[in-house]
């Protein structure tokens, strides 16, 4: 049984009685349209704690372009009940799926604003995500207050900075990075793969394949360029606590594409 919450504040005060019970809670928060990366988010958290919350929520303010946000594959009854169900079968216990006003009952006048990272790689091409994503993720910790929240590491721009500002804002959550899922064919998997027509689902794999070869940044641009791809960025990241890595962000198509990979 998954119970459905869609009020908040309902959802605090219900989950304050767990905690209250002793319970250790974990927390998964998505947009939606769920994959088999986001399920593995779950297993992990069924694994580590008493009960699984997630999240569904197409979050407005981390969208820089409306035609993004109408055609983010979440924004449909069907994809709705899939969603539901499959949380279902991973035995997530309870769910969060609020309405856009009640998470933002502001306005959106309230926001974190982070002023560095956050206005490179992926920010310096979408103003105003990360702000975006950090006020949601905000919105969402201390509405949950759970033991520990897991974030999937495609996102890795996302992860350090959500793990950041809760070092900043002394959030008792534990942020939790999990691997990247990917298909076979070293795809990532991401909600907006299914987006993607048939001969591009065909080239996205090279996108992996590139980050991972041994050439350099300049020749991988290249050879991304030469199968299609509009390279936004390839670029090195090093974070103090957790490394080096490789990050990407391409255009194939209409759908925008990011990956990262670890870098020695
Ligand atoms: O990665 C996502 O799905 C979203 O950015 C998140 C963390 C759920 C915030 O809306």
């Amino acid at each position: 049984m998954i119970q459905i919450v869609s009020n908040p504040l309902e959802w605090q005060r219900q989950i304050n009685a767990h905690r209250k019970s002793g319970w250790s809670i974990g927390f998964v928060p998505t947009m939606g349209a769920l994959h088999a990366g986001h399920i593995s988010l779950m297993h992990r958290s069924k694994k580590e704690n008493d009960i699984t919350c997630a999240s569904i929520f197409v979050n407005p303010a981390q969208f820089d372009n409306s035609e993004d946000l109408d055609t983010y594959p979440s924004n449909c009854p069907s994809t709705r009940e899939a969603d539901i169900a499959a949380l279902k079968r991973a035995g997530v216990d309870m769910l969060l799926y609020p309405e856009t006003g009640s998470m933002y009952p502001d306005n959106y006048q309230y926001r974190v604003l982070e002023q560095e990272l956050s206005q490179k790689y992926c920010g310096k091409f979408r103003p105003g995500h990360f702000d975006g994503v950090l006020t949601v993720v905000l919105k969402l910790l201390n509405l949950t207050h759970a033991d520990h929240a897991y974030f999937g590491e495609k996102d890795w721009q996302q992860l350090v900075l959500i793990r950041r500002m809760a070092e900043a804002f002394f959030l008792e959550t534990e942020i939790v990075p999990c691997p990247t899922v990917r298909e076979a064919s070293g795809l990532a998997l991401s909600s907006r793969n299914a987006r993607l027509s048939p001969k591009d689902q065909e080239t996205a794999p090279w996108l992996y394949k590139t980050l991972i070869s041994d050439i350099s940044l300049a020749e991988m641009r290249t050879s991304l360029e030469d199968k299609g791809f509009e390279v936004e960025y390839i670029e090195e990241f090093n974070d103090r606590a957790w490394g080096k890595r490789l990050l990407a962000a391409v255009m194939l198509g209409k759908v925008r594409l990011i990956d990262n990979v670890e870098r020695n």
